[in-house]
């Protein structure tokens, strides 16, 4: 196994005087041509790089938006509290579909309501940053060695997106199942759909497969059903953004098709995700409020404007899959199927 020498974000705590407190993550925007990292000591950056896709993956974005509203109050000698909430505001209005980020600004702003007159309390909030981050290491963790249960033999997996290392606090969620199967001798070969418009297969997932030594092909997202049809894969995995009660599931545009095409074509299809992308306020699919993106990266790739910048594009981020086409969803407690009732 090839040892992986990057990581998506880091803390780094800087006691010389005159330096503060960052955060250091890699700008997958430019992946995998360079690996460049940015360090900021701001909130605005981080939501900021929220926004690009910067930092991305439901996940990470909830662990980076902790961070930075630990780091909101750090260099703030009075008014704590307009400052939290103006952090918190502006980091809500980032990205409205990963249901992680909602996750862990609340987490946050309980921590600061109960600590708010506290000497401590930037100490505080960065420990609960910390624990959101190790947390969602261990759920990577428990999600991968999860999955095995899904593989009755070696097999040829489709996923879609990218979701490792770069996309949470860990080793990814389906592909820490893909990954951890391919250790255990259960993946020979990956198909990972290259994810338009903006790539995340055939630049992020790609890149970590290499790292990883796991064979693979990219595809385009419109190849699947022919690849499907000469009966090439074995099995469909992929990641969430926001599970409702009854299993539906939003994910990266793309995801339903394949939901679609694998049933079509009776291979098993699944979800891998943490039990914080469960949002237990939402009863179905039909809740999920769905991103739409700027029509630019439609009409460009990278920086490369391919089309008139003056057509009209159907943009949306992420579409839902109706939990009947999910065989089972991979999360750190288990695997769950049909039907789902995540009611606890
Ligand atoms: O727009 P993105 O790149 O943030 O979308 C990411 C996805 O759709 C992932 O599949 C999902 O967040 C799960 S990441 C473990």
């Amino acid at each position: 196994m090839k040892q992986s020498n990057y990581f998506s974000l880091k803390f780094v705590r800087n006691d010389s005087p005159g330096e503060n407190d960052k955060l250091v993550f890699l700008d997958q925007t430019k992946l995998p041509l360079e690996e460049k990292y940015i360090e900021t000591e701001k909130y605005e950056r981080v939501a900021e790089a929220i926004e690009k896709l910067e930092i991305r993956g439901a996940p990470l974005i909830g662990i980076s938006a902790a961070y930075a509203l630990a780091l909101s109050i750090k260099t703030v000698n009075e008014n704590f509290t307009e400052q939290f909430y103006t952090a918190y505001k502006r980091l809500s209005d980032t990205r409205p579909t990963a249901v992680n980020l909602f996750f862990a600004l609340k987490t946050m702003k309980d921590i600061f309501e109960e600590n708010k007159d506290s000497a401590n309390l930037y100490e505080i909030l960065l420990a609960k940053a910390k624990s959101i981050h190790k947390e969602d290491e261990e759920f990577c963790c428990k999600i991968g060695r999860n999955g095995l249960a899904i593989f009755k033999t070696r097999a040829t997996v489709l996923t879609h997106c990218n979701t490792g290392k770069l996309a949470t606090g860990g080793d990814g969620t389906a592909f820490n199942v893909i990954k951890t199967a391919f250790e255990n001798e259960l993946v020979k070969f990956v198909y990972a759909d290259e994810t338009r418009p903006l790539l995340q297969g055939s630049r992020l997932t790609a890149f970590e497969l290499e790292k990883c030594g796991i064979p693979f092909a990219l595809l385009a997202d419109s190849s699947a059903a022919f690849l499907m049809k000469q009966k090439k894969v074995d099995l469909v995995i992929t990641g969430a953004d926001r599970i409702a009660l009854n299993g539906d599931s939003a994910n990266k545009i793309g995801t339903y098709n394949l939901a679609l095409l694998s049933y079509h074509h009776k291979i098993p299809f699944y979800i891998a995700a943490p039990s914080t992308t469960i949002d237990r306020t939402i009863a179905s699919g039909d809740e999920i409020n769905i991103e739409y993106r700027n029509k630019r990266e439609l009409l460009a790739i990278s920086q490369s404007q391919i089309l008139s910048p003056s057509y009209n594009a159907f943009t949306p981020a992420f579409d839902i899959t109706p939990s009947h086409l999910i065989t089972g969803i991979i999360t750190e407690e288990g695997v769950f199927n049909f039907p789902y009732n995540f009611i606890r």
